[in-house]
C-alpha cells in the first residue's frame, strides 16, 4: 500500500490541482471536503488526468466525531494538507464568526488528533495576506506579520501562530506553512481549474468571464496607486507550480530532510505584475479583448506586493516555472470549457 495523504479542501481550487500532483508523485490520496465552496464533479476532472478516482468524504471538519471516524477508518494517514477553509475577504467581514469557526476550530480538532493516529506532518495553506503593505519588496519570510485587515486575513494569521504553538509544545509532528502569494490558471488538461461561486471576486476569473462575454466589462480598482502605471502590483503564481511545492512539502518531512519541525515558505515568482499588464498579458496570450473601466479603489487592498522566493527556491528545490502568458492561456482554456 502506498503512503496516504489527507488533503482538506482537495476539492477546491488549489486542492483538487495538488491532489493530481500528489497522485502522480504516487501517493494515495483522501479528500475530505464539505462541498460549501466546491463540486464532486471535480474527482472526475480528477480521474481524468490521473488515471485514479480519490477517495473522497464530504464532511465539515467541525465535525468531531466524524473526523474521528474517517481517521479511524484510515489508519494509514502519513500527513496532512490543510486548504479547507473560507476564503472571500469581503464576506469574512460581513460573517466574521462563520470565518472563525470554519477557519479556526476546524485546524484545532485536525491538530487535537493527529497524535493519536500518529499523523506526523502537516501543511498549512496560508497567504502573503499575514505580510500587509510590506515595507520593502520582495517580501522575505522575516517581513514582519502586519495587523490583519480582515477577519479573513486574521484567520491565517491565528492559524500560524497555533501551528506554531504546537510545535513549540513539542506536539509530535511537523509543520510547513505554505504562503501563496496570487494562484492562477488551471490545469493544462482544462480538466481542473478555478469554479468562482457567483460573481468572481478575484482578478484572473473576472477576466475569464468577461473576455467570455458572461460579465459586460471588468472594473479595474484604481489607477491611483503608487506604482508605474497607476494599478496594484501582485505576484501572480501558476496554480499548478503551487500544487507541486505541496508535493515536495509533504516529502520533505516524510523523508525528515530538516530538522527544523516548522518552516514556513514564500511561494511566488518573485516578479511583480500590474493589474493592467496582466490584462494586456491576457489579451496578448489569447487574442481575445478584455473591455475594461477605471474605477474607484476597492477598499482594503494592498498597494504592491511581491514574493521573495529564494528561500523555497534554495531549499525546497522549487522554482515558479510556467510562464505568465500560458498560465493566463490556461485559465482561458479552463474557462472555453466553463463556458
Ligand atoms: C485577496 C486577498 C488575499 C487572499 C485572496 C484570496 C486582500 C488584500 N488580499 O487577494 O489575502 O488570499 O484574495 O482570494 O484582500 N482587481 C480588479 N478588479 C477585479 C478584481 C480584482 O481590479 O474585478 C484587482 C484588485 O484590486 C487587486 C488585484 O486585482 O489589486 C488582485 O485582486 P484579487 O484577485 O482579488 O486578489 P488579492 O486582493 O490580491
Amino acid at each position: 500500500m502506498g503512503k496516504k495523504i489527507l488533503v482538506t479542501g482537495g476539492t477546491g481550487y488549489i486542492g483538487s490541482h495538488t491532489v493530481v500532483e500528489l497522485q502522480q508523485a504516487g501517493y494515495e490520496v483522501l479528500i475530505i471536503d464539505d462541498l460549501s465552496n466546491s463540486n464532486i464533479e471535480v474527482l472526475d476532472g480528477i480521474e481524468n488526468i490521473t488515471g485514479i478516482r480519490p477517495d473522497f468524504v464530504q464532511l465539515d471538519l467541525n465535525d468531531k466525531e466524524g473526523l474521528y471516524k474517517v481517521l479511524t477508518e484510515n489508519r494509514n494517514i502519513q500527513g496532512i494538507i490543510h486548504f479547507a477553509a473560507s476564503k472571500a475577504v469581503g464576506e469574512s467581514v460581513q460573517k466574521p464568526l462563520q470565518y472563525y469557526r470554519n477557519n479556526i476550530l476546524t485546524l484545532l480538532n485536525l491538530l487535537d488528533m493527529m497524535p493519536e493516529f500518529g499523523i506526523r506532518c502537516f501543511v498549512f495553506s496560508s497567504s502573503c495576506t499575514v505580510y500587509g503593505q510590506p515595507d520593502i519588496l520582495p517580501v522575505t519570510e522575516n517581513a514582519p506579520i502586519k495587523p490583519a485587515m480582515s477577519p479573513y486575513g486574521n484567520t491565517k494569521q491565528i492559524n500560524e501562530e497555533i501551528i506554531h504553538d504546537a510545535i513549540h509544545a513539542n506536539l509530535p509532528f511537523k509543520s510547513i506553512i505554505l504562503r501563496y502569494f496570487n494562484p492562477i490558471g488551471a490545469h493544462p488538461s482544462a480538466e481542473i481549474g478555478e469554479l468562482p461561486n457567483g460573481v468572481p471576486q478575484n482578478l484572473v476569473p473576472f477576466i475569464t468571464q468577461t473576455a467570455m462575454g458572461i460579465r459586460k466589462e471588468l472594473s479595474v480598482f484604481g489607477d491611483d496607486y503608487n506604482t508605474p502605471d497607476g494599478t496594484c502590483i501582485r505576484d501572480f503564481i501558476n496554480v499548478v507550480d503551487l500544487a507541486k511545492a505541496h508535493v515536495i512539502a509533504i516529502d520533505r518531512m516524510l523523508e525528515n530532510k530538516s530538522d527544523d519541525k516548522l518552516e514556513v515558505f514564500n511561494l511566488g515568482t518573485g516578479t511583480g505584475v500590474s493589474v493592467l499588464e496582466l490584462i494586456h498579458a491576457f489579451e496578448q496570450g489569447t487574442g481575445v479583448k478584455v473591455p475594461y473601466r477605471i474605477v474607484e479603489r476597492r477598499e482594503g487592498d494592498i498597494e504592491k506586493v511581491w514574493a521573495d522566493p529564494t528561500y523555497a527556491n534554495n531549499v525546497l528545490g522549487w522554482k515558479a516555472k510556467e510562464t505568465l502568458k500560458d498560465t493566463l492561456v490556461s485559465a482561458w482554456n479552463w474557462q472555453k470549457k466553463l463556458k
